[in-house]
């Protein structure tokens, strides 16, 4: 098989692949394919792969890693069930998901995540759905706020909002630098990051339902994996990392492996800033 170089560097690599323990002839979903770092991991260590992505492009990233060992499927991950139903596979050994957007979503300006760089305000992985630009030209002040304020945990959320509702009366908001300029005037100078980040990162999470394809996708690990199969998620905010601890605490049909999230060390963190707010939580199927 050859496997191609990816430019987006899997985070907790080699934790991951220990804790889903992989055996060879077992079978695991990559629940979040993006460039395959963690599919060629799994692969290597001599399992086979269901490999989940909703983004069209990972598609092709996974014809050229190749290989019998890897069945792609575009798919959002909320819908494993039906994704593993249409495959024939009734359980496996193993789900990873590796939250979040890729380094690929990141560095092209075109599919509108970054706010340093000008692109269409999309932010759809799947390309379905509303857009960004329609959810910030179409929602109430209020809900905006809100929106803002539950998802980006920005305390300036009100001040934001309001600064949306008067710019878009001159006209719509179509792309990412005007949005981010629009907030940098609304909160001034910030300290610790762009002061548009949460913003961004509101917007991402909601477009995306992020947090109810990750309630769906947890729910149905329990009903998927073999009695020892385990589950491993990286997850890179306050608010996934809150679901994924009280899912696997809560639910008798899960042991924790866990009891601490796994964090990347120094080393790893210096290499690679993706991974500074990586957290690491793993549980194995009763
Ligand atoms: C952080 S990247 C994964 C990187 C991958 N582990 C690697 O090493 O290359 C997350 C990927 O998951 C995909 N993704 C995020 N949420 C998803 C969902 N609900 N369903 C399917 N794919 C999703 C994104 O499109 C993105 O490609």
């Amino acid at each position: 098989m050859t496997l191609t170089e990816t430019t987006h560097e899997p985070v907790l690599l080699h934790e991951s692949l220990d804790l889903l323990n992989v055996q060879p002839e077992g079978v695991y979903v990559d629940a979040t394919f993006g460039g395959g770092g963690h599919t060629r991991g799994i692969v290597e260590r001599g399992g086979q792969v269901v490999a989940i992505d909703q983004d069209p492009d990972a598609h092709e990233r996974a014809e050229r890693l190749g290989g019998v060992a890897i069945r792609f499927v575009r798919s959002n991950f909320r819908d494993l069930e039906a994704v593993l139903d249409a495959l024939g596979v009734p359980s496996v050994q193993g789900i990873l998901a590796d939250l979040g957007v890729s380094s690929y979503h990141f560095d092209d300006p075109e599919r509108g995540f970054s706010y340093q760089r000008e692109g269409p305000l999309d932010m759809r992985m799947g390309h379905e759905g509303p857009t960004a630009a329609e959810v910030v030209n179409t929602l109430g002040e209020e809900e905006l706020a809100e929106l803002i304020w539950r998802y980006g945990e920005e305390r300036q959320s009100r001040r934001i909002a309001r600064a949306i509702v008067e710019a878009r009366k001159e006209a719509p908001i179509a792309t990412t630098t005007q949005l981010a300029e629009i907030v940098r005037r609304a909160v001034g100078f910030r300290k610790a990051g762009h002061p548009a980040r949460k913003t961004f990162q509101a917007l991402r999470i909601y477009v995306n339902d992020e947090l109810g394809a990750l309630e769906a996708l947890l729910e149905a690990a329990g009903r998927v994996l073999a009695p020892g199969g385990r589950l491993v998620v990286i997850s890179f905010h306050s608010m996934e990392d809150r679901i994924v601890k009280h899912f696997l605490k809560g639910d008798p049909r899960f042991r924790v492996l866990t009891k601490k999230p796994l964090m990347p060390g120094p080393e790893e963190a210096a290499r690679n800033p993706r991974a500074r707010s990586a957290k690491l939580r793993a549980g194995e199927r009763r």
